[in-house]
């Protein structure tokens, strides 16, 4: 029986697909490169000294996605497929809704026909809007998302309810991520934006490495302890973790549809990551205050509570690794160096 990981060379892919491996669980990966290179099968291979079936493909193509169930014993879907590029997916709304869920509604459809229906869904903090109350909770209210990234989120979550509604021989978890940062302690597998980074830790690193001049910090009036925004980042080897314990539970022990935050349940402002990953790595990270970015919240930090109390599952990734393995990831495999 095989795990089924379209999208399992991305960033948070390619490290759940560690973590499988490294369990022992046999896997499948489908993913067509248009967010990774082909270089990340070889790390996990080299990482984990296991293999695994590999497909190049998009995962809407219908036909080929059979021929993938055809082909193997999938027992189990987690789905990392998707554009996620916030600023993007304002200019490319049509590729966005077209790509994220008609490809997930074409990847649901087959599980379908093949009777698979163990489905684990990357969904995000995003869903929450303004968040109801801090620390937010699994049932805080979703909506009034910023986006159409966003929002492809908070649609697949509500397909996926109207799909156990309808036929509760479904067991779907949807795995909310707060803002996943670092990288393999390897140093061979870790996140590559293509371009100028959108999000924080990517752009620090850069602006470490000399790269890029200086980080913009996108506001210091925001009613937090030094005014910039605040954010629950995460280790990508403590996300990857909470999906096997996700799995095991939808595996193993409890039938249903199951909605878990995945954060530390600690928030850090701008500020305290540009002086966290000075102090941890030696390098200076000059920066400028400018204007707010549209779309920003102030605060936005998990309540972890259930995904303890129900998957067992708690992050113990510090700061310091998260700034640590995220600039060893970049001296590692400096960009261009993955082809
Ligand atoms: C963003 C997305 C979220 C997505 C997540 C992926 C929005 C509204 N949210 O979250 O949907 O799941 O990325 O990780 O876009 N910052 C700077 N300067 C920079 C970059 C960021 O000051 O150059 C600040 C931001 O204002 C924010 C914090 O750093 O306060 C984190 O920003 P970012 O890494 O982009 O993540 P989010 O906006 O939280």
């Amino acid at each position: 029986m095989a795990i089924l990981l379209p999208g399992g060379a991305g960033y948070i892919g390619s490290h759940t697909a560690v973590e499988l491996l490294n369990k022992g669980v046999e896997i499948v990966i489908i993913d067509n490169f248009s967010n990774s290179k082909p270089k990340v099968l070889e790390a996990i291979k080299k990482i984990t000294k296991k293999d695994f079936k590999f497909y190049e493909m998009d995962y809407g193509n219908k036909e080929k996605l059979e021929k993938v169930f055809e082909e193997n014993k999938i027992d189990s879907v987690i789905n990392f497929a998707g554009f996620k590029a916030v600023g993007e997916s304002v200019k490319k709304p049509i590729e966005y809704y077209k790509n994220n869920i008609s490809g997930c509604l074409v990847l649901l459809e087959t599980m379908k026909k093949y009777n698979v229906k163990k489905f684990i869904f990357s969904s995000s903090a995003t869903v929450y809007g303004e968040p109801q109350k801090i620390p937010i909770t699994e049932e805080c209210k979703t909506g009034g998302t910023t986006n159409p990234y966003g929002t492809t989120k908070l649609y697949i979550e509500q397909i996926l309810k109207d799909i156990y509604k309808s036929d509760e021989s479904w067991d779907i978890c949807i795995l909310r991520y707060f803002n996943p940062v670092g990288a393999h302690e390897s140093g061979l597998i870790g996140e590559e934006p293509q371009g100028i980074p959108n999000n924080l830790m990517p752009y620090i690193v850069r602006v470490a490495s000399g790269e890029l001049k200086e980080l913009s910090v996108f506001g210091n009036d925001y009613p937090t302890h030094d005014g910039t925004g605040v954010r629950d980042y995460i280790h990508v080897v403590d996300l990857a973790k909470g999906h096997i314990k996700a799995l095991e539970k939808i595996i193993k022990e409890q039938k249903g549809l199951f909605i878990y935050n995945l954060g530390t349940g600690t928030g850090y402002s701008v500020l305290d990551m540009v002086k966290a990953f000075e102090k941890t790595t030696n390098k200076k990270i000059p920066y400028k205050i400018v204007g707010r970015r549209q779309g920003d919240i102030a605060i936005c930090y998990a309540d972890p509570k259930k995904a303890k109390e129900e998957l067992g599952w708690v992050a113990t990734k510090t700061l310091e690794d998260m700034c640590l393995d995220s600039w060893n990831y970049l001296e590692k495999c400096p960009i261009g160096d993955v082809s």
